[in-house]
């Protein structure tokens, strides 16, 4: 037969706990000294032997032993063999059960604030751009048909929107985990005087588990992490759709920097947005991860079961997946240079002004149902002779509509955007707020 203790083994991933398993190790150590339930000079030598294992993790020279499964069981030996007996008291009123439960958290807890910190970074990208491109106009879509005239700085202020709720999602799920679920023993809670809020203070939570069952047993907080993620990544991911569909010759909005683009080994006129499709591919691989903690949680019976050791890798790779996305749009956005004169052009185009003919219309009495029919009209006579609205005489205007007047010729891509001037409309001075209200939020957040 062969050899699988390998099998259960998890150093090989979840070595990378070993600052927060430290961390609570250590308030665990001094509650148990001030409780009475450990000697004072034992748990100083805990408390010193721990610095001495984090020093050796760091330098690369702990003796990490694969028959001893995890890193709890790793650090402990190690602080025996390398303090004396004072080591095998640390685990006093503890179990691993509880000790990874906490774990997860306190590396949830700072994923989290990395996470944000790279949103934000995202969000300064995109504002940055809506800055210096204020007044460009370019065709908004709908059914990825040229729809109507917006500003480009209006399409980067959509994205801060959505990463905005990302922001928020994260968020709620740090307020929801905000609780040590330290104390709770391996299911029951433990027969010490044990004082758990001092543990929860040490360590920063708010408040304390209230039931030990649960404590073990929840993971609600990865599901909550993973799902912000993925909709966090969908967002990047519609972003990077755009940018592939505007970096190409059909569209031709975009150019990105070299740095963000590859050539291809056979094609010497490509420049591919790999980056972009890399995130948009990424994507999936974040989706994946979250089915994945969903199904390993749903058919655990209470409390803890060894399953939950799977919820590891799934979570270190989005985490690190996350990281590396966001640090590669906030770098790849300000380099993106717009094809303005084609973005300006096509934005102008005349059918992207039907609408606003058809409001035309309606500002000289006629309802807007008939407007539309008479615009709808119009467009399709246009088309059958490959005529621009522009281009048409007045007489053959009032030929559909005796309304029209010699001023329909002020309609304009930037009469269309000026004209939209509702909240949240892409007017430009509505645009204006949204970036004032955008950098308000971003400065509020850098505040300490
Ligand atoms: N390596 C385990 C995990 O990640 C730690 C807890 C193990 N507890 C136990 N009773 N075997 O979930």
């Amino acid at each position: 037969m062969q050899d699988h203790s390998d099998y259960t083994v998890s150093i090989r991933y979840d070595r990378r706990l070993y600052l927060q398993d430290i961390a609570g190790s250590k308030a665990h150590a001094a509650m148990l000294a001030k409780q009475g339930i450990i000697e004072k000079e034992d748990a100083d030598a805990i408390i010193d032997g721990l610095s001495a294992v984090q020093g050796e993790i760091e330098r690369g020279d702990f003796p990490w032993d694969p028959a001893l499964e995890d890193l709890h069981m790793n650090i402990e030996r190690r602080l025996t063999d390398l303090i004396g007996p004072a080591g095998a008291r640390l685990h006093t009123g503890r179990s691993r059960n509880d000790q990874i439960a906490l774990d997860m958290r306190l590396y949830t807890r700072g994923a989290i604030d990395e996470t944000v910190a790279g949103l934000r970074s995202v969000q300064r990208a995109l504002v940055g751009l809506a800055e210096r491109h204020v007044d460009v106009l370019m065709p908004g879509y709908t059914h990825l048909q040229r729809a109507q005239p917006v500003l480009f700085a209006h399409h980067m202020l959509a994205y801060f929107e959505m990463l905005e709720r990302d922001v928020g999602r994260f968020a709620d799920c740090a307020a929801r985990m905000d609780v040590l679920p330290l104390g709770s023993g391996a299911l029951a809670g433990v027969p010490y005087p044990t004082d758990r809020n001092a543990v929860a203070s040490a360590l920063e939570f708010s408040a304390i588990s209230p039931n030990s069952m649960d404590a073990v047993a929840d993971r609600d907080f990865l599901a909550e992490f993973h799902s912000a993620a993925a909709i966090a990544m969908m967002h990047i991911s519609r972003l990077s759709e755009e940018i592939v569909i505007w970096s190409s010759r059909e569209f031709d909005f975009v150019q990105l920097s070299d740095e963000f683009t590859t050539g291809s080994s056979i094609m010497p006129q490509k420049r591919n947005p790999d980056f972009a499709e890399i995130a948009r591919g990424k994507t999936g691989r974040v989706y994946g991860s979250l089915m994945g903690i969903l199904t390993v949680l749903k058919g655990l019976p209470l409390t803890y079961n060894r399953d939950l050791q799977e919820d590891k890798e799934g979570f270190f790779d989005t985490v690190d997946t996350l990281r590396s996305t966001l640090s590669v749009f906030a770098d790849m956005l300000p380099g993106m240079r717009l094809n303005t004169d084609r973005l300006e052009s096509l934005a102008g185009e005349s059918y992207m002004l039907a609408t606003d003919m058809a409001d035309y219309l309606v500002g000289k009495g006629v309802p807007f149902r008939d407007a539309h029919g008479v615009m709808r009209r119009l467009c399709q006579h246009c088309e059958a002779d490959g005529l621009s609205l522009s281009d048409l005489p007045i007489a053959e205007y009032r030929r559909f509509a005796p309304q029209f007047d010699e001023d329909v010729y002020a309609i304009t891509a930037s009469a269309s955007v000026a004209a939209r001037d509702n909240p949240g409309g892409t007017a430009p001075n509505r645009v204006a707020e949204g970036i004032a209200r955008a950098n308000q939020i971003l400065l509020a957040a850098e505040a300490p």
